[in-house]
């Protein structure tokens, strides 16, 4: 008898949704145009009446206090030719984005607190913030919905709470403060209806971004622990821009970012993002609604992506928003895969290269386990054990080096993923015996999982796609295997054919962004005067990129993370609220950003609210000198052998009047980098200092390196990493 051994128990399923399933493809084809007009000192009341002259009922969406513009159903002709208007920014088709969250996990056993991390220790627990999440919308019967015991709702909010279907103002209290979803007002088919959560997604991220604790929560009985909120004194103000099939319209975007900055929200968090690619400032709502959020001092926290672990990877990589990969924790689910022996559950007959849907005979399969190879790109594992569950196959076992997180269900089926060194030894096994029986026991947990956290295979990576002179990822945290509210709908989930359950585990840097959303609340509680990059600088130079053996970080496959897999590092709870020295990121700097980026002066001005008159780009702007943004880390691109690139910094002190640091450099080998000066000293009227830091590549390097710069006094540490890439 043999045991092949695999860690992470959990099991690959795309979250039920309860709702109407609106495809991509019927969401786009509305013929909706954005015309965006940047600053919301732009009167976009002319146009807008002269296309409302012309065509009835044609205004989906206006948007006023954060910026203008609005949303309309026009020809291509008619856009192309608004387009050209004076004041307009740019004419953007309606899109739809996508929810961070591909997987769901279901485990046999597991019986302990489901907090991600320890309390915060600090007196502050969020109180008075309001967090703002646009998404599928909430379900807020949930328990971690109760108000008991909360203050009266902050003044600074002025926001509504709209009525639906199955949706009443009484549904929200002082935790839920505030839902709205964005139909088309002369739409015969409502595509939300209701701020109603029908698909899980919104509810999950609200309760890990400011759910009040619950303890017993639990995932059909088998979890039993205490689920939390970052920022359990929080207020949740929950937009609904997405459909229950999961599909987010960008004119709703907008319009969410464009009601949160008017109704007083402090931190902005968005688990959905577009596709990898080229970033384009001008036309991504998430970017353009961020701006002027984070001009209104709104911290903004957007996932990173569910794309890795291929590089180029990170959306949402604006430098007004923070970034978020994700990590596991430290539990961990491990299972046996029994080869042989008398605990058989079925016979292995059938050996299925790559289980392509549709292409196994029902009687072979039937009441079996399938071992599938996984090297087809086509099929989501999901999707392959779905059809095969329909088939009557009873176990699947896939082989795949990413995803050997195992998938184990309880109850009738179990599905289990192996690296490719364990399958090779199943198939040797299937083929030496005429009768293979293998036997998937039951998954169990591992309490204080070494190594943890380790970045999630999904989480997708950097260096940024077309933007080498800026780090993204920002910061990681945890987002495998994350226990937090669901809806309790009337219909049944769909793999366990149980009732919905109240809790579910869910993965993806969907889940990653509210833990950091609750912190940002948490920091902006304790610091109600800290700029949006204020606290961001805090989160970042206080992360943690040890793992609990004292060692690096590691990534799925075992090697050391570097900043593109998890930018400043993991998440500390305490570490934010006392940073000692920030970077601040001015609305100038990002400015500066666009010109760098290769922006025009008139359609940043147009973007911007803060922008004097005679405004112009300077003309040495160019990419390279993106590096010298005052970000809390550094990125350096094109570096060639014995040629030196200086970067400038400023930091603001936020500790004690009277401080002195010193720089210290974690520098990678065939470099030199000097920080000039190498002391800071602070005092009662020294309350910023800047310095420079020089890169030297002493030998070419084929590989991009990585290193840090940490300025040091006697109770702070204030960390940034550095990237340095030839390319
Ligand atoms: C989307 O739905 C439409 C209409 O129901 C259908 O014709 C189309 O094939 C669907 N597209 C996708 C990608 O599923
Ligand atoms: C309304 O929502 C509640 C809570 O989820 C649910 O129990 C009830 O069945 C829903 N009613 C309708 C008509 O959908
Ligand atoms: C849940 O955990 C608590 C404390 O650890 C224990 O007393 C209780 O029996 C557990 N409940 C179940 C259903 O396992
Ligand atoms: C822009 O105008 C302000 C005052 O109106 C002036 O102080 C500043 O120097 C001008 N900047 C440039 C680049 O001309
Ligand atoms: C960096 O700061 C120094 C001193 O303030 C200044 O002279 C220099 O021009 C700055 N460099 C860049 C690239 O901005």
């Amino acid at each position: 008898m043999r045991r092949i051994y695999f860690c992470f128990g959990f099991f690959l399923l795309i979250v039920s949704f309860h709702g109407e399933i609106i495809n991509a493809t019927q969401l786009e084809s509305n013929g909706v145009y954005i015309v965006y007009m940047g600053s919301p000192r732009n009167d976009h009341a002319p146009l807008l009446h002269s296309v409302m002259k012309r065509k009835k009922n044609s205004v989906v969406q206006t948007y006023s206090n954060g910026f203008s513009g609005f949303a309309a159903r026009l020809s291509e002709e008619e856009a192309k030719s608004i387009a050209k208007k004076p004041g307009v920014v740019s004419v953007i088709a309606d899109r739809v984005l996508a929810l961070h969250t591909t997987r769901s996990w279901d485990f046999l056993k597991y019986q302990t607190a489901l907090k991600t991390d320890s309390t915060p220790t600090s007196p502050s627990n969020g109180a008075d913030t309001i967090i703002g999440i646009l998404d599928t919308g909430i379900w807020p019967e949930s328990d971690s919905f109760i108000d008991e015991d909360m203050g009266p709702i902050p003044s600074h909010w002025k926001g509504k709470c709209m009525g639906g279907h199955n949706f009443t103002s009484s549904n929200c209290n002082k935790k839920v403060i505030g839902a709205r979803y964005y139909d088309d007002p002369d739409s015969t088919t409502p595509l939300f209806g209701t701020p109603r959560d029908e698909s899980g997604h919104g509810t999950h991220v609200a309760s890990t971004a400011a759910g009040r604790p619950v303890s017993g929560a639990s995932y059909y009985g088998l979890a039993n622990g205490t689920a939390e909120g970052g920022s359990p004194g929080s207020r949740i103000a929950m937009y609904r821009v997405c459909v229950a099939g999961g599909g987010c319209l960008s004119s709703a975007i907008l319009k969410g970012f464009d009601d949160a900055i008017g109704d007083g929200v402090d931190v902005l968090s968005l688990s959905l993002g577009s596709s990898p690619g080229d970033p384009d400032f001008a036309t991504d709502p998430i970017a353009i609604g961020a701006f002027h959020a984070v001009e209104k001092g709104i911290v903004v926290v957007c996932s990173a992506g569910n794309s890795g672990p291929s590089s180029m990877t990170v959306v949402n990589v604006a430098p007004w928003i923070l970034t978020v990969a994700a990590t596991t924790i430290d539990r961990d689910f491990g299972a046996d895969v029994v080869l042989g022996g008398n605990k058989v559950i079925k016979v292995i007959k059938t050996l299925v290269v790559n289980c392509v849907p549709g292409s196994l005979d029902d009687n072979k399969v039937k009441g079996k386990i399938v071992v599938c190879e996984n090297k087809d790109n086509e099929y989501e594992p999901e999707d392959k054990f779905d059809i095969l569950k329909s088939q009557g196959v009873i176990g699947m076992i896939l082989i795949d080096n990413y995803q050997r997180q195992i998938p184990s269900k309880f109850g009738t089926y179990a599905i289990a993923a192996v690296t490719e060194e364990d399958g090779a030894e199943i198939l040797s096994y299937i083929k030496s015996n005429s009768t293979p029986i293998a036997t998937i026991l039951p998954t169990v947990m591992i309490q204080n999982y070494k190594p943890a956290p380790v970045v999630g295979y999904f989480s997708s990576r950097g260096p940024t796609f077309g933007i080498r002179n800026l780090l993204k990822p920002d910061i990681a945290a945890p987002g495998v295997a994350i226990l937090a509210a669901w809806p309790a709908n009337d219909k049944k989930e769909a793999l366990t054919e149980k009732d919905s359950p109240l809790f579910n585990i869910l993965s993806g840097t969907s889940m990653a962004c509210p833990h950091v959303s609750g912190l940002a609340a948490v920091v902006k509680s304790q610091h109600p005067t800290w700029s949006a990059s204020a606290i961001r600088s805090a989160i970042m130079t206080t992360a943690i990129q040890t793992n609990n053996l004292h060692a690096t970080i590691t990534t799925d496959t075992g090697s050391s993370s570097t900043p593109y897999d998890i930018g400043a590092g993991e998440i500390s709870l305490s570490g934010p609220l006392q940073p000692g020295l920030v970077y601040e990121t001015e609305a100038d700097d990002y400015i500066q950003f666009l010109c760098n980026f290769g922006y025009d002066t008139s359609k940043i001005k147009s973007i911007a609210l803060s922008m004097p008159d005679n405004f112009s780009c300077s003309s040495n702007s160019n990419s390279d000198s993106i590096s010298n943004m005052n970000y809390p880390s550094i990125a350096i691109s094109s570096l060639k052998e014995n040629e030196g690139k200086t970067v400038n910094r400023t930091v603001t002190n936020v500790g004690e009047e009277d401080s002195i640091y010193a720089a210290s450099v974690e520098t990678p080998v065939n470099m030199d980098v000097k920080v000039v000066p190498d002391k800071l000293q602070f005092t009662k009227n020294v309350k910023k200092l800047s310095f420079q830091v020089t890169f030297k590549l002493t030998k070419t390097s084929q590989k991009d390196l990585f290193g840090s710069i940490t300025w040091s006094s006697e109770k702070y540490k204030v960390r940034s990493p550095f990237v340095v890439s030839n390319a």
